[in-house]
């Protein structure tokens, strides 16, 4: 273990400061300058096939499974095609409508998960189109989609996902990437996602420079019982991740909303006693998250900000930084400080930060 721990205190340490490396690794060799566009060679479908699709479905389960909604957000957004996300484990088992002209695609690190598996042969039983983006090569997952991505992120050993979630993310940019260059996607914005897909590595690496800044604002909220994670839109599949992180591995509670909806109830919760982490990014929703932040310091609760944005003077306690890129590859890099910011309040109250209780890093039974 010594050896393959390589100086780390343990496998979530490594993998969080591995990920420059990992996801330079899933973006090598796929990215085209002069199309502005990706190159999946793992996938096999021409123009004509992948313009014919009318909706994409993400299925996983997990931390997958909010990589998955990170890419419904993408495919909407650069190729302006439906999507959507849902757990593996609820497809599986609710008889659901496939079509066609929908394109399924399983998303698991491990490839073994097995509602995954389940859900992936289900599709398959009745003729859905699939894909699969995997981590592990020769997986039961890989094998049953036949045709995908390989997310390249290394061996995953912490329970708790961390590079195979950026990598899914970042997989699942290109792959939007590529069905909006063959729709309506212009040369221009392509070029420009593509640019910011090659920031990313530096920019995660930027983040993880500021380790020490985020351990100490994870220091002062160690003592809390229960916490909210909000965003809207981009921000609410990384608000998600940032709760389960923090769950998985700490115990506190954690409970990730979208922010446009906390005063339709949670609002109740809000004191001195509750802590909000809320996903801020410069974009056209910043003015509605400081909104939100009002109203939540109007009720004395305190807010942790995860932002790209130049905030108000004093308007949130506690700002973990992230750089700026393209708006659309935000949740990208917004995970990253929450994986620091779990990892640390974890690490204040002496967790098994890399065998939290009662689960397992995958799940293969029923
Ligand atoms: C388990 C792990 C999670 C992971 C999920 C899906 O619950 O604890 O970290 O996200 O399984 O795993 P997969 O290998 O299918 O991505």
């Amino acid at each position: 273990d010594d050896y393959e721990l390589g100086g780390s205190a343990d496998f979530m340490s490594k993998e969080i400061h591995e990920q420059p490396t990992a996801l330079s690794r899933a973006l090598s060799g796929r990215l085209n300058e002069r199309f502005a566009t990706a190159h999946l060679g793992g996938i096999n479908m021409d123009p004509r096939e992948l313009r014919a699709i009318r909706r994409v479905k993400f299925l996983g389960c997990g931390s997958s499974y909010y990589a998955g909604q990170m890419g419904a957000q993408l495919v909407e957004e650069l190729a302006r095609i439906p999507a959507d996300a849902e757990p593996a484990s609820e497809f599986r088992y609710r008889n659901p409508v496939v079509e066609a002209d929908t394109l399924y695609v399983a998303l698991s690190q491990s490839g073994e998960t097995l509602d995954t598996l389940a859900a992936a042969q289900e599709l398959k039983r009745k003729g859905g189109q699939l894909l699969g983006v995997v981590n592990v090569v020769g997986s039961a997952i890989a094998r049953e989609c036949g045709s995908g991505i390989f997310l390249h992120a290394g061996p995953e050993v912490s329970v708790a996902s961390t590079k195979a979630l950026t990598n899914t993310a970042t997989s699942l940019a290109m792959l939007a990437l590529l069905l909006g260059r063959v729709r309506d996607l212009s040369t221009a914005d392509g070029k420009r996602i593509v640019a910011g897909l090659r920031r990313l590595p530096d920019q995660v690496a930027e983040i993880l420079a500021q380790e020490q800044a985020v351990a100490e604002v994870a220091a002062r909220f160690a003592d809390t019982r229960s916490m909210f994670f909000v965003g809207r839109v981009r921000g609410w599949p990384v608000a998600r991740e940032g709760a389960q992180k923090l769950k998985e591995i700490s115990y506190v509670h954690a409970e990730a909303y979208q922010a446009s909806e906390l005063k339709h109830g949670p609002l109740a919760l809000i004191d001195n006693t509750m802590p909000t982490v809320i996903i801020v990014p410069d974009d056209e929703l910043l003015s509605k998250n400081i909104g939100t932040i009002e109203e939540i310091k109007a009720r004395n609760g305190a807010v942790i900000a995860v932002t790209n944005a130049e905030l108000p003077e004093g308007l949130a306690d506690a700002e973990l930084r992230v750089p700026r890129n393209e708006t659309e590859l935000d949740p990208i890099l917004f995970t990253i400080p929450l994986q620091l910011f779990a990892y640390h309040l974890a690490a204040k109250l002496g967790r098994d930060i890399d065998r939290p209780r009662n689960l397992a890093k995958s799940v293969t039974v029923e």
